[in-house]
């Protein structure tokens, strides 16, 4: 459940943190002008932090403004934490390194992501969620557990779940191409009996679920790799849904309808090239 009413979501100050669940911090870059926004994540836990997904390097200042607006010293962050290596979330590593300054400071990501994020920043140590047993243990015992997604869309990709707060961060799963955003996910009672439109047929605005759908579809390797990666999802008792691009899901009946819109994809990676393009030459 959200810490959050439905009023209160819709007055959120995109300008400040958001703390989204306790002690989880929203810290991303509200850009009106684009259709991709990323959504990086702080997790703070007595005396240290990691940061979800840090965010590229024109999104560095905002993020990091963020971050010391938490009453955070970035010194206290002791792990970054890197869901696969595109640069919407890894460009800013160097910067990132820079202002922490932690000597203490590792890197956890997948081994298929090291290979590549080793080309954003050489220093710190970089660690494989394999052999740290899938799990990062806060001093005070609050576990994260990483949940691989291989395929989905990267060969490393992986998701982290919270346990303490249920919170499972997604990475590009659940994510959205759109020019209309909101931190929380705006939708209707009635989504659930609907078909997706251009508009919604019950408050006239522009439907989120299609730019959710047609990021999966190109985004995503194959409709293989993305269930998969739902399975893993439905598998786990979770209370928020907090992905790397588009808006937080806080309800389980849009969790559930979003799981099950994107089950039943069927032209997904190259499949959706090649439909595509049987479309343009059918013309
Ligand atoms: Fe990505
Ligand atoms: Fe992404």
């Amino acid at each position: 459940m959200s810490i959050y009413s439905k009023k209160d979501k819709e007055t959120l100050d995109y300008l400040q943190p958001i703390e989204i669940a306790e002690g989880v911090f929203w810290v991303g870059f509200a850009d009106m002008n684009i259709g991709l926004r990323c959504n990086p994540y702080l997790i703070v836990d007595g005396d240290e932090a990691v940061l979800i997904d840090g965010g590229s390097r024109g999104d560095f200042s905002t993020v990091m403004m963020k971050i010391l607006r938490t009453g955070l010293d970035p010194h206290k962050i002791k792990r970054l934490i890197y869901q696969h290596y595109d640069p919407d979330l890894c460009g800013s590593v160097a910067h990132m390194e820079a202002v922490i300054n932690n000597k203490e400071l590792q890197i956890i990501s997948h081994r298929e992501n090291n290979i590549f994020i080793h080309f954003y920043s050489t220093t710190p140590k970089k660690q494989c969620i394999t052999t740290l047993g899938y799990s990062y243990t806060f001093g005070n015992g609050r576990r994260l557990e990483f949940i691989p997604t291989p395929y989905a869309h990267a060969p490393g990709s992986f998701m982290t779940y919270d346990c303490k707060t249920k919170t499972l961060f997604s990475s590009d799963l659940f994510g959205s191409y759109d020019n209309i955003w909101s931190l929380y996910l705006r939708s209707t009672d009635d989504c659930t009996k609907c078909t997706p439109e251009n508009k919604c047929h019950v408050n006239g605005r522009k439907c989120p679920i299609n730019g959710i759908l047609a990021f999966h579809q190109r985004v995503m390797n194959s409709a293989a790799s993305l269930r998969y990666a739902l399975e893993q999802v439905a598998a786990r008792e979770v209370t928020l849904l907090a992905p790397q691009h588009g808006s937080i899901i806080d309800s389980p009946d849009q969790m559930k309808l979003m799981i099950e819109r994107l089950k039943s994809l069927e032209h997904v990676g190259f499949d959706y090239f090649v439909q595509q393009n049987l479309r343009e030459t059918s013309k």
